[in-house]
């Protein structure tokens, strides 16, 4: 037993999540293949193309509950098998500013919220000094707060391009229905997922554009955790964001 349990923690386990063992592969079971029979006899399973599936599932979806149900149904993305819970949004939907983050972490996967740990005090401790927050109840003060994966990565692990190139359409589609006047994004992922472009030092601080919604790139929080002589550098770009607010 301790054996197994040295292993587990030698492989990089570093939380236990149930008291007792879960077997996901007779809970989640995927659903079988078709297998046709080809011509030549050989037998192949059908390949599902989970970017098709996220982009018909997310354009069926009329609204943010329905998108929400949609996003939990999804079963293209390995992430969700060894995440606790969908981490969907929080704040109010029909804020001028979305804020558009990389991925849960520990704290966002057991709360089932974005942006509760560490950073996201800090994200909330920084936009409250322009006057908005996730708990404003008006849409001039308030904020809209997502990620580009609902899911949890192992170990917090960085996203991989496939689990952002399948998981997009629910993002763009996320975007349209919440309708924000404004974007932010936090970190290299969010930009390399909303614009497709990396290199946050130099993207941060200038207007870009996605799906049709101006969006500031700026330094995410756990970057300014770690990096604290950057946060003059948000604070300039807090203040871009406060200046465009009050000009459009
Ligand atoms: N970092 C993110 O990008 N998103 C979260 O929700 C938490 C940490």
């Amino acid at each position: 037993m301790k054996a197994a349990l040295d292993w587990q923690v030698a492989m990089g386990v570093d939380e236990a999540i149930a008291d007792a063992p879960i077997d996901r592969y007779v809970l989640e079971a995927p659903a079988p293949k078709a297998m046709p029979v080809q011509a030549t006899g050989v037998v192949e399973p059908i390949k599902v193309d989970a970017v098709a599936a996220a982009k018909t599932s997310a354009t069926a979806a009329g609204d943010l509950d329905a998108l929400r149900a949609a996003m939990e149904a999804f079963s293209h993305c390995e992430l969700k098998r060894g995440a606790r819970q969908l981490v969907f949004a929080d704040g109010k939907p029909n804020a001028r500013v979305m804020i558009v983050g990389e991925a849960p972490g520990r704290d966002e996967d057991l709360q089932g919220k974005p942006f509760v740990g560490r950073a996201g005090r800090l994200l909330d401790l920084m936009f409250s000094n322009i006057g908005l927050s996730r708990d404003a109840s008006d849409a001039d003060t308030a904020l809209y707060i997502t990620n580009v994966l609902p899911w949890r990565p192992p170990q917090n692990r960085d996203p991989a391009p496939e689990e952002i190139a399948m998981m997009l359409p629910f993002l763009a589609r996320h975007i349209e229905l919440a309708k924000p006047e404004l974007i932010v994004a936090m970190g290299n992922h969010s930009c390399q997922a909303l614009i497709g472009r990396r290199g946050i030092t130099r993207l941060r601080g200038s207007w870009v554009e996605a799906f049709g919604v101006p969006v500031l790139p700026m330094f995410h929080p756990a970057y300014l955790l770690r990096t604290p002589v950057a946060k003059r550098e948000a604070w300039a770009d807090l203040l871009t964001l406060q200046a465009k607010l009050r000009t459009i």
